[in-house]
């Protein structure tokens, strides 16, 4: 081949190495303006009757989605196809003490996230009567990191005051170290240790707590 064919390659490599570049920049920029636009979007709102088809697929989504790769792919599946059944959350959504809230994006209301609070079901040293549970926080991955997490956890401490509970406690799997540090800067401590059932495996959770 001729040198002068080596020296058109070279120079059409590093054209698209550049326009590769420039798209990367331009993306990341769009990203970055597009985070405000998109939080002032997001409304929260709390669930009725009528909502649980949306959180049966909220529920499933958002769970494949955190531990696709961290748990097993059949105790994934099975657990989706029967903790997060429309009927599970069509039974939470009929108890009083069951407090559910989602989050929707505009135009269109989709929704992107979600948040349970329960009585609590978890084996600690010390239960407390007005103890409550955050049994489920989950946004979609574009959502994430973008402040929606934090006002659902206002809404949860809202709901706990409101009921006079003086403490919201959670599980939390203990290799979920994003949802960890999440948890700790919002002031949660880890005060004991459960097993978890997914599947047909058991995995280890962290307890975590917020004194009011
Ligand atoms: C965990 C989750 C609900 C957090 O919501 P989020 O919208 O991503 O978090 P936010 O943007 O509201 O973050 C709130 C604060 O926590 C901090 N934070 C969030 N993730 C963090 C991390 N991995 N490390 C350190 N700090 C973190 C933020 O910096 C922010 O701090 P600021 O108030 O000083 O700005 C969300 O990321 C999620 O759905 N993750 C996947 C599902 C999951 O793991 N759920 C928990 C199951 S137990």
């Amino acid at each position: 081949m001729p040198p002068n064919h080596f020296k058109k390659e070279r120079v059409l490599a590093k054209e698209q190495h550049v326009a590769r570049r420039r798209s990367l920049r331009r993306f990341v920029r769009k990203k970055q303006k597009g985070i405000p636009d998109r939080l002032e979007k997001v409304t929260i709102r709390h669930c009725a009757i009528g909502d649980e088809a949306a959180l049966s697929l909220l529920g499933q989504a958002t769970f494949l989605e955190s531990f696709a790769g961290m748990l097993d792919g059949n105790d994934i599946l099975a657990h989706c196809a029967n903790q997060h059944s429309a009927s599970v959350y069509l039974s939470w959504l009929k108890q009083s003490t069951f407090g559910l809230w989602i989050a929707e994006i505009q135009p269109g209301n989709a929704p992107i996230g979600y948040l349970v609070i329960a009585p609590p079901n978890l084996p600690i040293a010390d239960p407390r009567a007005d103890d409550l549970e955050i049994k489920r926080i989950y946004l979609l991955s574009p959502f994430q990191g973008t402040g929606i997490g934090k006002r659902l956890m206002q809404e949860a401490l809202d709901h706990a005051k409101h009921y006079n509970s003086r403490r919201l406690l959670l599980g939390v799997y203990s290799r979920n170290t994003n949802a960890i540090a999440f948890y700790q800067k919002l002031g949660y401590k880890i005060v004991g240790e459960r097993k978890f059932k997914v599947g047909h495996h058991e995995y280890n959770d962290l307890i975590m707590a917020l004194e009011i």
